[in-house]
């Protein structure tokens, strides 16, 4: 037995929605209660559906008792001042485990590809029911921003950017991509992410929204990508080297968040 997937999912790993109209929704995002919570990157998260309906923003399999990342709970506090980000959540008919906004200060190039993790949104999930992936739908308007893919944690030939402009909306199976934003702006980014459960009522949303994976990836000047590739390998020996300091091993290969 295996896990329930999105065939539109299956070719490509992500999908691109039509863009939403995200001018005339009010920021709520502003309103939430945030919690430092650093992962890839500067970043704080405002819980909207949790494990037990608190703000805590953990992986359901760190909580008590463990389980996948499927029915969370609303925030009540959280999620009645936020009831568009709620009902877009909702939208997707799917089943949602986590949902949170996150806020990503400005970063670079090397700092996203430094922060590249696979999530492991099916840790607990069991075999035969829904694959969990995330939708990344962008509140604020980061045009020049990029949502970093990579098959292969170390090889930028595998990498595929794409754009975050207010309104687009991205649906990715985040365990088997490492990823990362790339924030170019000047102010936060704030984005709401949900965990959907793949199976008809996904696959159905995904259609009416036009899901599609034949998408351009932004290019880059080769010479960017050299210097953050060298960045990256320096950066992973100086983490590596403060681990032995402490008498730890560091996987070279271990995702850095979770
Ligand atoms: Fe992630």
């Amino acid at each position: 037995m295996s896990h329930i997937h999105s065939p539109a999912l299956e070719k490509t790993g992500y999908v691109v929605l039509d863009p939403y109209d995200q001018t005339a929704d009010p920021a709520e995002w502003l309103d939430l209660a945030y919690t430092p919570w650093r992962s890839s990157g500067v970043t704080r998260f405002a819980a909207l559906a949790s494990h037990s309906g608190d703000a805590d923003c953990d992986g359901f399999w760190n909580r008590t008792p463990p389980r996948a990342d499927k029915d969370g709970v609303w925030v009540a506090a959280q999620s009645a001042l936020a009831p568009t980000l709620v009902r877009r959540a909702k939208e997707a008919g799917a089943t949602i485990g986590r949902c949170r906004v996150v806020e990503l200060q400005p970063n670079t190039y090397a700092d996203a590809i430094y922060n590249l993790h696979q999530d492991d949104n099916n840790r607990l999930n069991p075999d035969g029911t829904g694959w969990v992936v995330r939708g990344f739908y962008n509140l604020t308007d980061d045009p020049e921003s990029l949502l970093i893919l990579r098959q292969d944690r170390f090889d930028p030939a595998t990498e595929v950017r794409l754009p975050l402009p207010a309104g687009s909306r991205i649906v990715v199976d985040t365990q088997r991509f490492w990823h990362a934003v790339w924030h170019r702006g000047t102010a936060p980014r704030y984005a709401l992410i949900t965990s959907w459960t793949s199976g008809p009522e996904l696959d159905a949303h995904l259609a009416a929204e036009h899901a599609r994976s034949d998408v351009t990836s932004v290019p880059l000047d080769p010479d960017v990508v050299d210097d953050a590739q060298q960045e990256l390998h320096r950066r992973i020996e100086e983490r590596r080297h403060a681990f032995e300091a402490l008498g730890e091993v560091l996987e070279p290969t271990a995702p850095l968040w979770p």
